[in-house]
């Protein structure tokens, strides 16, 4: 897949969760389309990302982050101004997805750290990549949210809960930015093929339930969902604030 149509040549683009996935197969595209990348994932494995990245002659630079930390988040942020002078877009991707549990099972400490990483994580991405984007006169920015911040799924409570409060954040910062010329959105993906799902696409039962609830009868590939991230960071979607994208081969057309 070309992405050659959005042209990011020059712009400075943050983006968290990039080890793997969707954030990996996104960095890449925006690599492809000239974009200088920042990339923050509490793996150390993610470097590889920024070395794949720089290997094929672009420019792209690791810090070790964990998005539930406000000083980690912070010098994800000071590490873009320091290296560019500015961020013209961020996609705020980093997540993880809890063991699958109804609620009376989930422990406290497990609910707190799931909001922790998947809500707060981009509460606190905002929250740097905006004032700097201030200083700078406007930006992009994308939240991972999912078809779980839009319907629930039995055994997934706390993640619903977080995905469904990214989509609130989403709609509330870019409220509060709309005319600062800072555009936020988010992507909403259905079911796609990354380590984060591969335990359910290991077990053959829960792939037959999950492709038996899938119009298309298949998982993405993460690349799939990267092209959406790019239009809504690109200028041809210079009037699109507040929303969010569902990237879900039908699922929630049901
Ligand atoms: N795979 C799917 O079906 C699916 C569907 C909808 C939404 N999502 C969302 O997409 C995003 C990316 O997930 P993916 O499917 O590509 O899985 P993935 O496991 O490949 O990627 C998740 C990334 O987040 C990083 N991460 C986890 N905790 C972190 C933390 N505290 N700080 C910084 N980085 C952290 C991981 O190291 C990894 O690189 C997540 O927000 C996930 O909830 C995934």
């Amino acid at each position: 897949m070309t992405h050659a149509a959005h042209n990011f040549e020059n712009k400075v683009v943050l983006i968290t969760g990039v080890r793997s996935g969707i954030g990996q197969a996104t960095a890449l595209a925006f690599a492809e389309c000239g974009a200088k990348l920042v990339l923050g994932d509490i793996s150390d494995e993610a470097s590889g990302t920024a070395a794949t990245i720089t290997g094929l002659g672009g420019e792209a630079v690791f810090v070790k982050t964990d998005v539930s930390q406000a000083d980690s988040v912070k010098a994800l942020v000071e590490t873009a101004i320091e290296t560019h002078g500015r961020i013209d877009g961020a996609f705020n991707n980093a997540g993880l997805l809890p063991r699958t549990a109804s609620l009376a099972e989930i422990d406290p400490d497990e609910f707190d750290h799931t909001i922790a990483v998947d809500l707060r994580g981009v509460f606190l991405c905002m929250k740097y990549e905006t004032a700097e984007m201030l200083k700078t006169g406007g930006g992009t920015i994308v939240n991972t949210a999912s078809v779980a911040g839009l319907v629930a799924d039995p055994g997934m409570a706390s993640y619903v809960a977080a995905k469904h409060g990214v989509i609130g954040l989403t709609k509330a910062a870019a409220l509060d930015y709309a005319t600062h010329n800072i555009r936020i959105n988010a992507i909403a993906p259905g079911l796609v093929a990354t380590p984060m799902t591969q335990r359910w696409l290991d077990d053959p039962q829960v792939t037959q339930q999950l492709m038996e609830n899938s119009p298309i009868g298949r998982a993405a590939k993460p690349e799939e969902i990267a092209g959406t991230v790019l239009h809504l960071s690109s200028d041809a979607a210079s009037f699109i604030t507040g929303q969010t994208f569902v990237v879900d081969g039908g699922q929630t057309a049901h």
